[in-house]
């Protein structure tokens, strides 16, 4: 027999609503566990005003919805709901809190975030004969409550929700339970994890094929076009086309021969001139909330990567008062950095053994540092990566150099060097913006968000100007002509009339 966990497991989850809508998600929460196989029975006890769930191995948990304790120091109509394990074995507890997460968010909630992203939300308005009622869409985009508004536009735009299909890909973001049980309980959207991406392609593919209709691939990351054209080649032909929304997605299919139009958002003027500095910012942002006690101003930092999102991070740290360094392997990228006042050099290892930094930021895209540098630090250095999933630092060689590797939790790792420094590297090396947050604010994101359903009308519309393969030009001008960056410049450029904002 498994031994029993010692201490109650608690998950508590803040959630916006009015009283009776509350209760209503603490009451459909309940009902769904009810059906569960794994649940013997859910009683309501009437002395406790929880919910009892009995597991039929056994195991005890309860549901309960409480209000905070100190108003004031939350947002308004702020319901604490918790998952309290009682009685069982950790696997018990692992399932029932696997189900109990799954939370949709409330109306209340919804209505918020709609209020953040007008250009996303009001896309149907623009476009209200429903240009995409005729393809199917597949999206690996950021499991975040900003994602949500971009699948209502795209289902009011006329995507049929059995003919939408969404990557999960796993990253660990703020509120990624609570998103997935959105789109799956709310919408009946199907949901597949990033490891059975080959599986979820397919799957999709069949469904909307099925209906006689071919797809739209809205991707962030080169996920799914390099899983077609390499291990489903006959299936290719099912998709009318690409929005691709980061360039490592675009690195990614740089070496394929693509058969369909890619509409790179990812290296759009909007995107470049607009975006990075935000993601920047956001990057560094919760790089400081996780490290709280530590003192950066005046401190050594070497940022990897003088592209769009370096540059603007080497900024930012320098308005942070660190002493910023500069490593890029491209001389022109180094040659601009140096003169804009950054500490450079030709190589990467004499400028860590000289700089000494206490931060590094990657932001190079593929792997940039390694054992080898990562010895010349200075004590409880940071590694810190902006790159997508876990590919800037050379996690594997960085753990056979250890003595020690050790998992602080949402910190990240904690890596004691035989012969060097103990370090940490951050969220575990994936990218720090949306470790346990949701980077970028949602008003900023709109626009990229909007930039995505515009590129996936435009490739349903058949737009030709869209040719086999990618299309940054003919990127831009739809984007341009599609009035969502004059919008914003309404929204959040200077008043009429009043000169320089
Ligand atoms: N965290 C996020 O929200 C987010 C968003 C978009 C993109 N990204 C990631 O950020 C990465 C960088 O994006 P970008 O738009 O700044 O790319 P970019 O191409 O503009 O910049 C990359 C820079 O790295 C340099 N470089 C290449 N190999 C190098 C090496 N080995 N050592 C040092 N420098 C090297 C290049 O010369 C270039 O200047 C993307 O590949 C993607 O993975 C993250």
């Amino acid at each position: 027999m498994s031994a029993s966990v010692k201490l109650p497991l608690v998950h508590a989850v803040d959630i916006v609503a009015g009283e009776g809508e509350a209760q209503r998600l603490l009451g459909d929460l309940a009902a769904r566990l009810a059906v569960d196989p794994g649940v013997q029975r859910m009683d309501w006890e009437e002395a406790s005003a929880s919910w009892l769930c009995t597991l039929a191995n056994g195991g005890r948990g309860r549901l309960t919805l409480a209000a905070p304790a100190d108003p004031g120091s939350v947002v308004e109509s702020t319901h604490c709901f918790v998952a309290a394990f009682e009685q069982g074995t950790p696997a018990a507890a692992e399932d029932f809190f696997a189900a109990v997460r799954q939370l949709p968010f409330t109306l209340t909630e919804i209505a918020s975030t709609l209020s953040e992203l007008p250009l996303t939300g009001s896309l149907p308005d623009r476009w209200p004969n429903k240009p995409l009622g005729d393809v199917g869409v597949l999206l690996t985009i950021h499991h975040m409550r900003d994602f949500l508004i971009l699948v209502d536009s795209l289902l009011a735009l006329g995507v049929e929700p059995a003919h939408m299909t969404v990557i999960d890909k796993e990253y660990p973001y703020a509120h990624t339970h609570r998103v997935n049980a959105h789109l799956v309980q709310r919408h009946g959207i199907a949901v597949w994890r990033y490891r059975d991406l080959r599986a979820g392609i397919e799957d999709h593919i069949d469904r909307v094929a099925a209906a006689g209709k071919r797809s739209v691939v809205m991707d962030d990351g080169g996920y799914v076009m390099p899983t077609v054209l390499r291990e489903l080649p006959d299936r290719a032909g099912h998709f009318v086309g690409l929005v691709e929304q980061t360039t490592s997605g675009i690195r990614k299919v740089e070496g394929l021969q693509l058969p369909l139009p890619l509409v790179s958002v990812a290296e759009s003027d909007m995107k470049s001139m607009i975006e990075s500095y935000g993601i920047a910012d956001a990057a560094v942002r919760n790089t400081l909330r996780l490290l709280p006690d530590e003192k950066f101003e005046g401190q050594p930092a070497l940022v990897l990567g003088f592209g769009r999102i370096g540059h603007e991070v080497a900024r930012v740290l320098e308005t942070r008062r660190m002493r910023v360094a500069v490593f890029d392997s491209d001389i022109t990228r180094l040659v601009a950095a140096h003169e804009e006042g950054f500490l450079t050099g030709l190589s990467l290892e004499d400028l860590v053994r000289a700089h000494r930094p206490r931060l590094v930021i990657g932001c190079v895209g593929s792997r940039s540092f390694g054992l080898r540098e990562a010895r010349l630090l200075p004590p409880q250095a940071f590694l810190v990566s902006t790159t997508s999933r876990n590919f800037e630092f050379a996690l594997d060689e960085l753990r056979e150099g250890s003595i020690a590797v050790t998992d602080r939790g949402v910190l990240g790792t904690g890596y004691q060097l035989a012969d060097g420094p103990g370090i940490c590297v951050l969220g575990h090396g994936m990218p720090i913006n949306f470790h346990h947050a949701e980077s970028l604010s949602n008003r900023y994101v709109d626009l990229v968000l909007a930039g995505l359903a515009v590129g996936a009308v435009a490739l349903a519309g058949g737009d030709e100007r869209l040719r086999p393969g990618h299309n940054v030009a003919a990127t831009n001008e739809i984007l341009s002509e599609s009035g969502i960056v004059v919008d914003y410049y309404r929204l959040y450029g200077p008043t009429a009339g009043a000169g320089r904002g």
